[in-house]
């Protein structure tokens, strides 16, 4: 496990030319505060998700919860629109399940998929954009923006994870190289370029170690606090997977994470977790594979051989849609129960290093008696998915593609 030993340098000095660059920009951002201070009235709306609390007495111990501002909230409410498709962008390290996520993102009529940004990950960053840039192409996507991002986390060391991923980072089918090109823009730059250009406010979904999505909160603080949402795929309650105590995409860049959930409440960006607790419960079956597979489509083609895959590589009949649940969420808010509560990154620890903090305590909030004394994010966190629910959404969007 890395420690976190500062190297400052390290993302200068990487071998990857723009990510040093993008880096210094940071640390430089960070210091000298190189971009405008929000508008006004951001401030206000991040002023005010920030302070506004309520305070309870029960049993001789004072409570302070946060409150949703009275009225409609104008991130996620934003009016009458002639358009009622929810905007996304996806940042993803595609990977298998985030594959799963594209598919159902590039084909559901409920989304409007504006762009896709990609970070190191799963597999390499060439390969992620390579497999991005597949599965788009598979699902006739081709009008939807495809950008390389951070190749390697803040700080730590890229750690890959084809060994559950497959060589190639997506299930080794030996789909021909994509017809599809990346947009030559750094990811950040489209992700500002999209937001700004956003009539409605964004909701942006990462489904990756949150490199990205942290680089555009420092480089450009204006564009992320028009962000309508963030519904982020990392972390877990009770769950772990990387190593005992933390999820894969927190652990791959904990400082990332931090850094997100800290932009988050400064510019009052309302914020969901979906992690492992949640993760694992929508499931698909060899038997849907399958059928996928006859369906006769390239996008049932993919999609069975995800499914096959990873049912293979766990020797089990179902696997997860995994990242696609996250996504998923949108569509059904109802089959995905959220509790608000504070959540912390550890990024220390010998052993517990990228754990999600999640303060299930029933006087959580209470910041008056918080020995830390920071206020923390408030997140929406999933603790419980109607499983099935989730798992039909996904395999009817997929088995209705290309007919
Ligand atoms: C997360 O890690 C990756 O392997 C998956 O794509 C998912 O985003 C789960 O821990
Ligand atoms: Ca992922």
């Amino acid at each position: 496990m890395a420690c976190a030993q500062l190297p400052l340098g390290a993302g200068v000095d990487d071998g990857d030319p723009l990510t040093g660059f993008v880096a210094l920009g940071v640390l430089l951002a960070a210091v000298v505060g190189v971009e405008d201070p929000p508008q006004p009235a951001r401030a206000r709306i991040a002023t005010a998700a920030v302070t506004a609390y309520r305070v309870v007495s029960r049993e001789g111990t004072r409570r302070r919860y946060p409150v949703a501002p009275t009225g409609r909230n104008p991130r996620l409410y934003p009016g009458p629109m002639s358009d009622s498709r929810i905007p996304v962008v996806l940042d993803v390290d595609t990977g298998v399940d985030d594959a799963c996520a594209l598919l159902l993102a590039g084909l559901h009529p409920g989304l409007d998929l504006r762009a896709v940004t990609c970070v190191g990950g799963n597999a390499p960053l060439a390969d992620v954009v390579r497999n991005t840039l597949t599965v788009l192409e598979a699902a006739g996507r081709s009008d939807v923006p495809v950008s390389a991002g951070s190749a390697r986390p803040l700080l730590e060391h890229p750690v890959d994870a084809r060994h559950v991923h497959g060589s190639d980072g997506m299930a080794d089918l030996g789909m021909p190289l994509p017809r599809l090109t990346p947009d030559p823009r750094h990811a950040v730059d489209l992700l500002k370029a999209v937001i700004e250009a956003s009539p409605q406010p964004l909701t942006l979904v990462p489904l990756a170690p949150m490199t990205n999505v942290a680089l555009l909160a420092r480089m450009h603080p204006q564009a992320f606090a028009q962000l309508g949402r963030i519904v982020f795929m990392g972390g877990g309650a009770q769950v772990s997977n990387a190593t005992a105590a933390a999820e894969f995409n927190v652990f791959h860049d904990p400082e990332a994470a931090a850094l997100v959930l800290d932009a988050c409440v400064e510019h009052g960006v309302p914020v969901t977790m979906y992690g492992l607790d949640v993760f694992y419960a929508p499931l698909v079956s060899r038997a849907d594979a399958a059928r996928l597979r006859q369906a006769g489509t390239p996008v049932g083609a993919l999609a069975g051989g995800l499914i096959d895959f990873m049912c293979r590589r766990f020797e089990s009949d179902t696997a997860t849609i995994g990242d696609a649940g996250a996504v998923a969420s949108l569509l059904l808010p109802e089959a995905v129960g959220t509790t608000r509560v504070p959540v912390r990154v550890e990024l220390m620890g010998s052993w517990t290093r990228g754990r999600t903090i999640v303060d299930l305590r029933d006087w959580s909030g209470d910041m008056d008696h918080d020995p830390h004394g920071l206020a923390p994010a408030m997140v929406d966190v999933a603790l419980s998915i109607d499983g099935p629910a989730v798992a039909n959404l996904w395999l009817t969007t997929v088995m209705g593609a290309g007919r």
